[in-house]
Order: structure tokens, then C-alpha cells, then sequence
């Protein structure tokens, strides 16, 4: 069952979404420890792990099962696929640590320190940065591509 285009369009408003969210902590990254906004920090405390987990469900509801279909012709697929849902994880699992130092710092307590603390968003949004790339430039027109052709049609005739 080929991807509706408004799921793609879904799908790519949330990886802009997640883009947004990386350069709103690279701005917090760049300010630690004295320019920072507190509240700001407290927002992003409370919705980046819910916004994180909403967004990679979608991309696994919507789009994973419609990409597997080519594992049949491209065993790969299964693997990039897999390592996708790994990174999910992981990047899930980073969010909640990211979360936790937002907080001590939006309510005052800098912990870890500044440096730490910068190091740990960056690598955080780096990774995410990553991954979106990867997706918006190699799954999803081929996710799009499948909405006109099946796989097994488009490498037949390839
Ligand atoms: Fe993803």
C-alpha cells in the first residue's frame, strides 16, 4: 500500500519540526551558561522527548512498513531499516538525558558544567541533524517514488 501524499508532506513538516528543535539548542549551546533563557530551557524540558517519540512513531507507522517492501529485491532495506528504528532508540534515550540537564538548568541549578553541557547538545543535535538528512534525502522520495511504482515494477524495468 503506497504512502498517501499526505503522510509524506506529514512526514517531511516533521522533520522540519525536528530541524527547528536542533537549531533552537544549538542557539541554547552557543549561549550556556549566562546567556541562556530559563524558561526557554523548561520548555524544551518538558516537550522534546514527547515531540521526538510523536514524530519517529509516525515515520515507523506510515513509512517503514511501506519501504520494507523492497527488502524482498534489496535485502539492505531490512538493515537500514533496522538501524533507523536503533537510532530512534538511542536518540530517544539522548533526549531524556538532554531533558534532565535543561531542567537542572532552566531552574538554576548548571549541572553538568557549561562545557559538558554543550558538548551533550551537540552531539545530541548533530546526530539528529544526521539522521534526518538521511531520510529526507534517501528514504522519502523513495517512499515517493513507490506512491507511482511498485519496487518490483521500478527495477524491472531499470
Ligand atoms: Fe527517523
Amino acid at each position: 500500500m503506497p504512502m498517501a501524499e499526505s503522510e509524506l508532506t506529514r512526514i517531511r513538516n516533521n522533520h522540519r519540526l525536528l530541524l527547528a528543535l536542533c537549531d533552537q539548542l544549538e542557539r541554547i549551546a552557543d549561549r550556556l551558561p549566562d546567556g541562556i533563557d530559563r524558561q526557554e530551557c523548561l520548555v524544551l524540558a518538558r516537550a522534546l522527548g514527547p515531540a521526538l517519540y510523536r514524530i519517529q512513531t509516525v515515520e515507523e507507522t506510515l513509512a517503514f512498513p511501506v519501504l520494507a517492501g523492497w527488502q524482498s529485491l534489496e535485502p539492505e532495506m531490512a538493515e537500514t531499516l533496522e538501524r533507523l528504528r536503533f537510532e530512534h532508540q538511542s536518540d530517544l534515550c539522548y533526549a531524556e538525558e538532554i531533558q534532565d540537564m535543561l531542567r537542572a538548568y532552566g531552574e538554576g541549578r548548571p549541572s553538568p558544567a557549561p562545557d559538558a553541557a554543550g558538548f551533550m547538545l551537540r552531539g545530541f543535535f548533530e546526530g539528529i541533524r544526521r539522521h534526518v538528512a538521511f531520510e529526507r534525502q534517501a528514504l522519502l522520495p523513495l517512499a515517493a517514488l513507490m506512491r507511482h511504482a511498485p519496487a518490483s515494477g521500478v527495477l524491472r524495468s531499470a
